[in-house]
């Protein structure tokens, strides 16, 4: 395993001197040999805004920007704007022609645009899912996907139900191609589901609805277990184990702290504590855990109550660019490509590609690029717990240029010149490093309020 370990890592070194081309799966050339890692793509937050149209007057662009002027509106989009329809095909099609095999894609949520409430319906909900399905299924007609619901896939936006609703059949009937009968049947219930990836393999997808425990929800207020789905997924989960399956978690909303805000959880407390409590039980049979919703890069590392790493989750950037006028900063589009051990699922690297919107704005043409290969960006040897443990306790020393770079790409190389230090460092390094409210407090008092008293 050790010496299969060590192929990889030199693939991917030899992968990186030619950037945007990606690496080959397998030296070319001999008698061909059992590929040394799996891949798949993680795309989120794609966000259509069917409005999206140049012309002269700025605040008529999209009904994303809310009556602002939009800032520099090109044929991929503008900051103020959520995705016109060729930005997301551009990042579809860099997909299908980027060279890279994939065994399958998994797609976290959000496909309605940014704008008030009535200005959607059920109805126009669901056409904008369907619309993406649909163009994901035209472009990759024998891809596997494994879609997880955003909390703007509903309407109105956030309320999903803990009972069966139309969004939750539309989302059914429309995903049907990908998922089998028993996923439909909970998917239908409560937006949940959880599948093998393909029947041979001891790899299993669990699909959370996470925005059941989303602040904004007020289906779910006062209830310990909305639609079931602790129960449910502790089930699953028990039953994987069992079957020594190996579980990679998706959902839209993470668990865990906004990194961007010091003491703000993306979802209630009471459930964000409950699910940590799970992800630690069954920690030993979860190779991955992967979300969207924040529309930035981020990474995770869930410890034991002890304080030992044991789970290695990603927060994958969005593809949308908007932010709103009151905000200095925002992401370019992103997507990633992750890369496994085809033999335990463990998680080896990640490659995350962008588009510069202004570079492709300019010149009418949307060049998609690498970004940055995880473990090379950061010399480290993969993507396990312990290495991007050790990985946070090097962003927290003083002046850390790791942590700099890892800023930068917070934001998907959209501003390199901003600077994170004192408190914004410290909500930085704590996100990355304490899942639940105990630990978070020390962490702070640890990376902060001691030098800041
Ligand atoms: C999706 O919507 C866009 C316009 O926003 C349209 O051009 C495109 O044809 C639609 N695609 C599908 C597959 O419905
Ligand atoms: C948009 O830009 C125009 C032209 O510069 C300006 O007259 C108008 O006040 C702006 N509208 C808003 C809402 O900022
Ligand atoms: C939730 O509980 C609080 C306090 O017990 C109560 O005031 C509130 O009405 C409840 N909300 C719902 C939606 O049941
Ligand atoms: C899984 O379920 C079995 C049977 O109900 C139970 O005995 C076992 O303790 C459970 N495993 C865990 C880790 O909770
Ligand atoms: C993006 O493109 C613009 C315009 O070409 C350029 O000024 C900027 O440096 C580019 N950003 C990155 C991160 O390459
Ligand atoms: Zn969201
Ligand atoms: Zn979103």
């Amino acid at each position: 395993m050790a010496l299969l370990r060590a192929l990889v890592c030199c693939l991917v070194a030899a992968g990186l001197g030619r950037p945007g081309l990606g690496m080959p799966l397998a030296p070319a050339g001999g008698p061909s040999p059992a590929p040394t890692a799996g891949q798949f793509w993680h795309v989120t937050d794609l966000h259509l805004d069917p409005t999206y149209h140049i012309t002269d007057d700025h605040t008529k662009v999209c009904a994303s920007s809310k009556g602002a002027n939009a800032s520099n509106p090109g044929p991929f989009g503008d900051v103020l704007c959520d995705s016109p329809y060729d930005l997301i095909l551009s990042a579809f099609d860099f997909i299908k022609n980027s060279g890279q095999e994939a065994s399958f894609m998994i797609w976290t949520g959000d496909s309605p645009p940014h704008v008030p409430v009535h200005e959607l319906s059920t109805e126009k909900v669901i056409n904008v899912i369907a619309n993406m399905t649909a163009t994901i299924q035209n472009l990759f007609p024998n891809r596997q996907v494994f879609p997880a619901l955003g909390n703007h896939d509903y309407w109105p936006q956030d309320q999903l139900p803990v009972v069966t609703s139309r969004v939750y059949n539309a989302v059914a009937d429309l995903w049907e191609p990908w998922l089998d009968e028993e996923a439909l049947h909970t998917l239908r219930k409560g937006g949940f589901y959880s599948q093998k990836v393909s029947p041979n393999l001891k790899l299993r997808i669990i699909s959370l609805n996470t925005n059941l425990y989303y602040g904004p929800n007020i289906m779910t207020l006062n209830k310990t277990d909305p639609a079931d789905q602790f129960e449910w997924l502790e089930n699953t989960l028990n039953i994987s184990q069992q079957n020594n399956e190996k579980v990679y978690i998706i959902a839209h909303i993470p668990v865990g702290y906004l990194p961007y805000s010091g003491g703000t959880m993306a979802m209630r407390e009471f459930y964000n504590e409950k699910l940590i409590e799970i992800f630690r039980k069954y920690g030993d049979i979860i190779a991955g855990q992967f979300y969207g919703h924040t529309h930035r890069d981020s990474i995770m590392v869930l410890s034991d109550t002890k304080g030992s790493p044991i789970n290695s989750l990603f927060v994958a950037p969005a593809v949308t660019p908007v932010k709103s006028v009151l905000q200095k900063q925002t992401n370019n589009p992103g997507i990633r490509l992750f890369q496994y051990d085809p033999h335990d699922y463990k998680l080896l690297d990640m490659l995350q590609y962008y588009l510069n919107l202004t570079d492709a704005n300019l010149k009418g043409e949307s060049n998609w690029e690498l970004e940055y290969v995880l473990t090379q960006t950061y010399n480290i040897e993969d993507l396990q717990p312990k290495s991007l443990y050790g990985l946070a306790k090097q962003f927290a020393t003083p002046g850390n240029e790791q942590f700099m770079k890892y800023y930068k790409y917070f934001f998907v190389s959209y501003d390199s010149s901003v600077i994170c230090d004192g408190k914004c460092k410290a909500y930085q390094i704590c996100a990355i490093l304490s899942l639940d409210h105990i630990s978070y407090k020390d962490c702070l008092r640890q990376h902060y309020i001691k030098h800041h008293p």
